[in-house]
């Protein structure tokens, strides 16, 4: 369990890879940081931004959304649409005062355990680095 002091970073996993890539890391005992709370979904293009912007509003440090690498998605073009949605967030996250570091988008596969685990070790190396975030106000 973190301490108050241990970032929490929210992430949103697609079901077919990121969340199976994330429990193959646990499986094969990798370290990692505790710091990501694993939002299951069922593909990256369901991430709606205004998820996103209510982890940040409700305390997260930072948040992660991962899904199949392009052209692996099980919904065929899920990904696409996320990662095109989720690039201009990241632009309007920093419009709203939240720095760019604090949220990421990675592509895992299932059998990435070792990937997820550097994903998860990194983000949280950045995002403590950073700080606590500062709260959003509830716009939505
Ligand atoms: Fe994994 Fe679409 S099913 S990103």
């Amino acid at each position: 369990m973190a301490t108050s002091q241990e970032p929490v970073i929210v992430g949103f996993l697609c079901n077919w890879c990121s969340y199976a890539g994330a429990d193959s890391a646990g499986t094969g005992r990798m370290v990692q940081p505790t710091n990501v709370r694993i939002i299951r979904v069922p593909c990256s293009g369901r991430v709606n931004p205004r998820f996103i912007l209510r982890a940040f509003q409700r305390g997260a440090d930072g948040v992660l959304v991962s899904g199949c690498h392009p052209n692996d998605c099980h919904y065929s073009t899920g990904n696409f649409f996320a990662r095109r949605r989720l690039l201009l967030l990241k632009r309007y996250l920093e419009y709203l005062g939240i720095e760019p570091a604090r949220f990421e988008t990675h592509w895992v596969s299932a059998s990435e355990g070792q990937k997820w685990a550097e994903v998860v070790r990194s983000m949280a190396e950045r995002v403590k680095a950073l700080g606590p975030s500062p709260k959003l106000p509830s716009l939505l």
